[in-house]
């Protein structure tokens, strides 16, 4: 019944280029459209205070994404759309998740290696400037990823260990208080692998060799004139392998305008006529965005608002499940000891209700433990819809329920008072578990 939520991040430290759009923008969108899946897309702004201490960029470029994603076509009715920090459960699940986290596991984690392979070939100590926030990094992704319980995370390759990681949080977090995370999985997209950037490496801010997604046309056509290509004339044959002008184009076209760009390659089009093709082709899919995009970033209020919603909706489903883990963990109040109980009480096989028609015409219904023994008998009701009712305000409230309901069930001795009590605790967390 459950339809397979998908779940992705964008980190808020820079302006979206061309490669994050055909790479995570562009299959987000295509993928919310899809009937069975139920989406999740968030700024990931908490990720980026481990990169940048510049707050009017971190700010900036939550703006600059956001506004990408809506222009792109990302609908906030049919997805949940929201930022990260908006979502006080997620620091608040990031602790727990740390606390069910090998220090191992971390250390070697490929970002905090880098920077301390790093660190060691220069002879410096090993953690000279890595934060903690570095360290902690795949945990806080993991709480992204588990407070949801998504079942797929759209990534690129390099995410695929944090990914894992979650996996691992998940499955020690289950093996020690029940049955509450489902374990992701990473979706790569095989086909925008990665996109080269001007120079032929991966298309990256850290290379700084990005043709920004939202770049006006004069700037996207002074850009592409940049793109690295090698000396061939006009005339002469050249090479798609390895070149990015190629590469980038064949992210935006038809595969027969593919085939077009490739046997012109073989007939030694000129380098500036294939630049003027791959302008025209990337153009012709952003000019329509561009207007939206220019919208909403003078309207910040609305991207604003949308992302306000979002959090209300990403909340309606963190608050109740942070409550649920809290409980699981033993963070409890201390008013209602039945709780300590459920754990207990969860392991034991379940009671069940049973609804039945008496000679009487009367409607019935019992709770019977799995070995027949009866843990509750109801009195007679005029309609088996309300007894129905009542069923499932005893599964709803538990203890509440019973004492509200004491009219139409035979009365309890104390210690099978106790007994309903712990087999309704363990009925709604069964119900409650993912
Ligand atoms: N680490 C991701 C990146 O740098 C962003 C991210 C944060 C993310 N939390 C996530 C991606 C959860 C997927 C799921 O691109």
């Amino acid at each position: 019944m459950t339809r397979t939520r998908f779940l992705t991040g964008i980190t808020t430290s820079g302006t979206p280029h061309l490669g994050n759009y055909v790479g995570s923008i562009r299959p987000s969108v295509r993928a919310s459209r899809t009937p069975g899946v139920e989406s999740f897309y968030f700024l990931a702004d908490y990720h980026a205070l481990i990169k940048i201490d510049e707050p009017a960029r971190i700010q900036r470029s939550t703006l600059e994404i956001a506004a990408s994603w809506l222009a792109a076509g990302l609908d906030p009715e049919l997805v949940t759309f929201y930022r990260q920090s908006d979502v006080p459960e997620i620091p608040e699940l990031t602790w727990f998740l740390t606390c069910v986290t090998g220090k191992g596991v971390l250390n070697r984690a490929h970002a905090y290696k880098a920077s301390v392979d790093k660190n060691t070939a220069a002879g410096d100590d090993p953690d000279a400037d890595v934060t903690a926030g570095l360290f902690m990094y795949p945990v806080l992704m993991g709480a992204d990823i588990l407070m949801f319980n998504a079942h797929k995370v759209p990534v690129g390759r390099d995410q695929i260990q944090h990914i894992e990681m979650a996996r691992d949080m998940a499955a020690s977090f289950n093996h020690r208080y029940g049955e509450h995370f489902v374990p992701p999985q990473a979706e790569i997209e095989e086909s925008v692998a990665t996109l080269p950037g001007l120079d032929g490496r991966k298309m990256s801010k850290s290379y700084d060799n990005t043709i920004p997604l939202f770049s006006s046309r004069e700037q996207l056509k002074k850009l592409i004139a940049g793109i690295k290509t090698d000396s061939r004339a006009p005339g002469e044959p050249k090479d798609t392998e390895g070149s990015a002008l190629f590469q980038i184009y064949q992210a935006f076209a038809s595969e027969e305008e593919t085939a077009k760009l490739r046997q012109a390659y073989a007939d030694g089009i000129a380098w500036g006529d294939a630049k003027t093709m791959l302008l025209e082709r990337v153009d012709q899919e952003i000019a329509p965005m561009r207007a939206a995009y220019e919208d909403y970033m003078a309207h910040p209020e609305k991207v604003e608002a949308l992302l306000l919603a979002g959090a209300t909706k990403a909340r309606a489903i963190a608050t109740p499940f942070m409550a649920q883990l809290r409980n699981a963990v033993g963070l409890r109040g201390l008013a209602n000891q039945a709780q300590t109980t459920h754990t207990k009480a969860a392991k034991v096989a379940l009671a069940s209700f049973k609804q039945y028609r008496e000679k009487d015409g009367l409607f019935y219904f019992k709770l019977v433990d799995t070995a027949g023994g009866v843990l509750l008998q109801s009195l007679g009701f005029e309609s088996p819809k309300v007894a129905g009712q009542s069923i499932a305000q005893l599964q709803a409230q538990g203890a509440a329920a019973l004492t509200a309901l004491q009219a139409q069930l035979q009365p309890l001795s104390p210690q099978a008072h106790a007994q309903v009590l712990d087999a309704l605790a363990a009925l709604a967390e069964a119900a409650d578990s993912p």
